[in-house]
């Protein structure tokens, strides 16, 4: 049961955030319910939003795959809070695997959720925004979506969607008042190693081509865990910028977000695909 906010606090900075049951979003939310904001946490399984509801914030159950629920999630927050000031769209995972062995069905709703969950959000909360004439979008996107690796095509290319997408989105909206932020994370340490690993499991059959080199698989998937950044360090950050007065519209910050995107722009192509074949196992099918 939430109370409706009333013109007492319309001034109040209203927050929605997805994926906040774990790592980045629960971060997020916590240090903007810290800052005073209304944050308006959403999550595909309710019940892991507990200990945010604990610290003050207001939960909704959302699976951005479904369409219906983000229509009905948008119009439950904009009833209660009267406004949207941010909105960060930041659920998401990593579906890893060989791009041959990946069936499309999972393909889609690795786009599903990365890329059209947040463009739906965005239809749905857009209005809103230009009615007042200002508002924030943040998109999740990743260094991975600038210097994709081996058998992460999957999702490397949904947030290079993210990416292209949202560079062209903040020049359309700019005009309405509303700030377009991409944020391309490095390594963060978050749940998100262990949630990648998962998608790997009973993905490669036995006659699969990459068979012989799999745990080079899992080791892609634990990547971006290696001497990762601290998630409470990576999230002040990115606060600090998006919601500062004139926000950048890329923030890239955390473990290898600095030097992934170099070597993708001064590298030879060659030799970058030789470095990755080499670190994910693929010379030794060669
Ligand atoms: N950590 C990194 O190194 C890193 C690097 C670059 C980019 N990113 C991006 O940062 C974002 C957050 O990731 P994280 O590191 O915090 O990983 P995480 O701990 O795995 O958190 C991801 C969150 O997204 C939620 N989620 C997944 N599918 C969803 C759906 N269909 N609807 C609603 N929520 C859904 C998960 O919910 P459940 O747990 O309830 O399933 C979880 O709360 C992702 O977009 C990721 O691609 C992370």
């Amino acid at each position: 049961m939430y109370i409706k906010i009333t013109e007492n606090n319309a001034m109040q900075k209203v927050a929605m955030i997805t994926g906040c049951a774990s790592g980045i979003g629960r971060e997020l939310a916590l240090e903007l319910a810290g800052l005073k904001w209304t944050v308006a946490a959403t999550d595909l399984y309710p019940e892991k939003l507990r200990p945010l509801e604990e610290a003050g914030c207001l939960t909704f159950p959302l699976d951005v795959t479904n369409n219906r629920q983000i229509g009905e999630t948008v119009e439950q927050i904009i009833d209660l809070c009267g406004h949207i000031d941010l909105l960060f769209n930041n659920a998401g995972y990593g579906l890893i695997g060989p791009a041959v062995d990946i069936p499309l069905e999972k393909l889609e709703r690795q786009f599903r959720t990365n890329f059209f969950g947040p463009v739906e959000i965005i239809h749905k909360v857009v209005p809103f925004m230009k009615a007042r004439g200002k508002g924030t979008i943040v998109n999740m996107g990743s260094i991975s979506g600038i210097t994709p690796t081996p058998f992460a095509g999957a999702y490397c290319s949904s947030k290079a969607a993210v990416h292209a997408w949202s560079d062209s989105l903040r020049m359309e909206l700019k005009p309405f008042g509303i700030k377009v932020v991409i944020v391309q994370p490095g390594g963060i340490r978050t749940e998100f190693g262990q949630h990648s690993a998962e998608t790997v499991s009973g993905l490669l059959k036995p006659e699969s081509w990459y068979t012989p080199i799999e745990p080079y698989i899992y080791k892609r998937a634990n990547t971006s865990q290696e001497k990762a950044t601290p998630v409470t360090e990576f999230c002040s950050r990115v606060i600090r910028k998006i919601i500062s007065e004139n926000p950048p519209p890329v923030v890239r910050c955390g473990k290898r977000s600095f030097f992934l995107p170099l070597y993708k722009r001064v590298l030879p192509e060659n030799l970058l695909d030789k470095m990755m074949m080499k670190k994910y196992g693929l010379v030794q099918l060669a």
